[in-house]
Parts: structure tokens; C-alpha cells; sequence
């Protein structure tokens, strides 16, 4: 059995699917890795790195490979150049995507979505919305920090007085739980929001303080998988009402709301951040996803009346090294499960519930019934 490493062609993907230690425990799987040249360069990993431990480097990796490892779903031109009946595994973004998953299927790859990964306990360490989460959380307030013209820690100094700064976080999943963290370490004031009732206490068990419309729909916000629901317009006034009064007084502001396969929900008017102090910064986190703040523009830092609003897509890639090495580690523990111990062949058991949940294409089809063609 053979897996390729595939070198991402996005030049604004700096991450990569394999990390030594990954190489080193397929290979004690009795799996050969081929990584494409440079694959790894721009999350601090030569080509070297990979050789020693146990990879082959090569141009051609991904011709007769068995598996792909990669970070993002592969286009087009890169799927011409698999095997068919190859295992093409990577971070997929698959809802609305349906153009992209039909090429998938018409190249005769099997794709998984590692996205889509039941969140159970078993399936913990190939989380990858968490392990990419939690770093995109943590370097979101990074980035408030390097834009924000104020310290974040109270300083009492002989020359006066820094105040600490005040950061409101919104939306309290993996990565608003990071950010709040990192942003109590720096010496920030922190508040927090979520629709989930379950978030309360986990954000008080952080030091911030939790700030929320809790109504009769409130309670009932999280469905039975742990997720938000779409919230009814009255909810969402009252929310717009709660947070306009809020965030007048904030210097930061960090938004992760999310609805899986939905838009982000629009948390943040533009009307509310001209009521923000000049110098404020909002970090959105939500931006590829449509955003959480009106105006943000991806890939961009903008500015309303000296406000800031960072719009960065990809906030887990600015923490490249990091990222890849727990993004590596999901690869390898969900892989591990597709291995046949003894013939040291791929064995993938489409009855197995990961396989299921993730699979979107298999045999010339797209298989997962999420994401069936509109007409069937
Ligand atoms: P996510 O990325 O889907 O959403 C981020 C946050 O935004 C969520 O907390 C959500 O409630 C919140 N949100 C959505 N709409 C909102 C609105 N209108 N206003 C304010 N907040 C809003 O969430 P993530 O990080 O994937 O976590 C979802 C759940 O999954 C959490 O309960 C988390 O603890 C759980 N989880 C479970 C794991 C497991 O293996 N069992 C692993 C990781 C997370």
C-alpha cells in the first residue's frame, strides 16, 4: 500500500498532511509514503525532514498511489492525475460544492471529508473542525492584538496607567473556547456569547463572563449532535438588541459562529461597529463562511471610521506548523482504521460508521446521502 503526500497547489495553503511523525508510523504500518517535492516547506518541513524519516520524495508521488493525503479538496487539474479507485482524503468543504464533488466521483476516486467526522468519542483524535479550530481560535486573538494600538494586560506603571483591554467573544465552540483562553493569558477582560445554553459554564470556568438573550428558544438552541440551531428572527432582534448595547464598550471583538452546512449567521451590523470606539478591532472568524460581521472582506483588514475589521480566511494556516502536525495526526488515526493488519493492504470497510459519515464519492457516484444530485 502506497500514500502520497500532495503538495496543495493553493498558494494561500500553507499546510500539509503529513508530518515525520506521521511518515514514521505508517511505515511501521508497513506503508510506503511518497511525498510530492516541497510539499512541506511552507509549514517548516524540507523535503529532508520527510527522507529521514522513511519517505520517498518524489514527482510522480501521486500516480500509482493507493491513498492522497491533502489539505484541501483537489481540483480538476490534480484529479487527472490519480489513480482511480484511489482514497482521496482531505479537508473537502463539501456543502455547496456539488460541481466539485460530481469531478470527484467522474474520476473514479473514492473522496472523504475529514470535516464530516461523527464527533464521537472514538473519532476524537481525527477531529479535524477541532484540532484546526482550537489553533484558528487562539491565533484569531494574535492577530486582535498586532492590530489593536493598546496592550491587552492592565500595566501600572510610574508613568500611569494601561487599562486592560476589553475583548467580547461570540460564539462559543472550539475555537471561541481558545480564544477566550489566549486572550485571559495576554490579561484581557473577556465576555462571551453563544446560543447553547451547555456554553455558560464552560466560559465562566474560563474566567470570562458569560452574556446572553436566555429565552424559552435559548434553552432549547442545541441540537442532540452539540451544534446551533438557526436562530427565529425574533431571537435574532433580541440578540442585535443585546449586542449592539455591548459592544459599544468593547475594544475587541472575536466572531465564530457557525451552523453547520448554513451561512454564518450576520451577528454584527455595520450601523453597530460605527458605535465602537476608533481603534477597536473585530476579528471574524466566520468570514469563509459569509461572516459574522457586515463588511468584512476576506483575505483583507478594512477599516470603518478607524475601526478594524480583519477578515483573515484560514486563521489555522497562519499557525502552519502547528496546524499540520495535529491535522497529520487525524489523517494518520483515521487511516490507521483502513489498514488491514496482516496483508498490510487497504482494506476500507464501507459498513464502518467514519467511513460512512465521511465518504462522498465512490465507484463513479456520489455516494453520501447529503449531498445527492437535486434530480435523484
Ligand atoms: P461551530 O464551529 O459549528 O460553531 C461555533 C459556535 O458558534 C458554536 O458554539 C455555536 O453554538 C455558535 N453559534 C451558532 N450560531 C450562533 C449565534 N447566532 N449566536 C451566537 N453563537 C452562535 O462549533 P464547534 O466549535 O464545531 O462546536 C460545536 C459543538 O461540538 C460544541 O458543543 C463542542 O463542544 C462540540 N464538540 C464535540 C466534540 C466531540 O468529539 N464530542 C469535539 C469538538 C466539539
Amino acid at each position: 500500500m502506497k500514500i502520497a503526500v500532495a503538495k496543495e497547489i493553493d498558494p494561500a495553503e500553507p499546510r500539509v498532511a503529513a508530518s515525520p511523525d506521521t511518515v514514521k508510523k505508517f511505515k511501521a504500518l508497513g506503508v510506503d509514503v511518497a511525498v510530492e517535492p516541497g510539499a512541506g516547506v511552507k509549514s517548516g518541513l524540507p523535503d529532508t525532514e520527510f527522507t529521514a524519516a522513511g519517505a520517498t520524495i518524489s514527482a510522480d508521488a501521486l500516480k500509482d498511489a493507493d491513498v492522497v493525503i491533502k489539505v484541501k479538496r483537489p481540483e480538476a487539474s490534480e484529479l487527472g492525475q490519480y489513480k482511480r479507485g484511489a482514497a482521496v482524503i482531505a479537508i473537502m468543504d463539501p456543502y455547496g460544492n456539488d460541481a466539485a464533488l460530481k469531478a470527484m466521483a467522474d474520476a473514479g476516486v473514492s473522496a472523504f471529508a475529514m470535516e464530516l467526522m461523527p464527533r464521537i468519542t472514538r473519532a476524537q483524535v481525527m477531529d479535524v473542525l477541532s484540532s484546526q479550530a482550537n489553533l484558528a481560535g487562539y491565533r484569531a486573538v494574535i492577530e486582535a492584538a498586532e492590530a489593536f494600538g493598546r496592550a491587552f494586560p492592565m500595566m501600572m506603571t510610574a508613568a500611569g496607567t494601561v487599562p486592560a483591554a476589553k475583548v467580547f467573544v461570540m460564539g462559543v465552540g472550539v475555537a471561541g473556547l481558545q480564544a477566550i483562553a489566549t486572550a485571559r493569558r495576554l490579561g484581557a477582560i473577556v465576555t462571551a456569547t453563544d446560543v447553547r445554553p451547555a456554553v455558560k459554564e464552560q466560559v465562566e470556568s474560563l474566567g470570562a463572563k458569560f452574556i446572553a438573550v436566555e429565552d424559552e428558544e435559548f434553552k432549547q438552541a442545541e441540537t442532540a449532535g452539540g451544534y446551533a440551531k438557526e436562530m427565529s428572527r425574533e431571537y435574532q432582534a433580541k440578540q442585535a438588541a443585546l449586542t449592539a448595547e455591548h459592544i459599544k464598550k468593547q475594544d475587541v471583538v472575536i466572531t465564530t459562529a457557525l451552523i453547520p452546512g448554513r451561512p454564518a449567521p450576520r451577528l454584527i451590523s455595520l450601523d453597530m461597529v460605527k458605535t465602537m470606539k476608533p481603534g477597536s478591532v473585530l476579528v471574524d472568524l466566520a468570514v469563509e463562511r459569509g461572516g459574522n460581521v457586515e463588511g468584512v472582506k476576506s483575505g483583507e483588514t478594512s477599516e470603518v471610521d478607524g475601526i478594524k475589521i480583519v477578515g483573515f480566511p484560514n486563521l489555522a494556516g497562519r499557525v502552519a506548523a502547528s496546524a499540520s502536525g495535529l491535522y497529520a495526526r487525524n489523517l494518520l488515526s483515521f487511516i490507521e482504521t483502513m489498514v488491514d493488519k496482516t496483508s498490510k493492504a487497504l482494506a476500507i470497510n464501507w459498513d464502518d460508521e467514519l467511513v460512512k459519515a465521511t465518504a462522498l464519492t465512490r465507484d463513479g457516484k456520489v455516494i453520501h446521502p447529503n449531498f445527492q444530485p437535486k434530480s435523484s
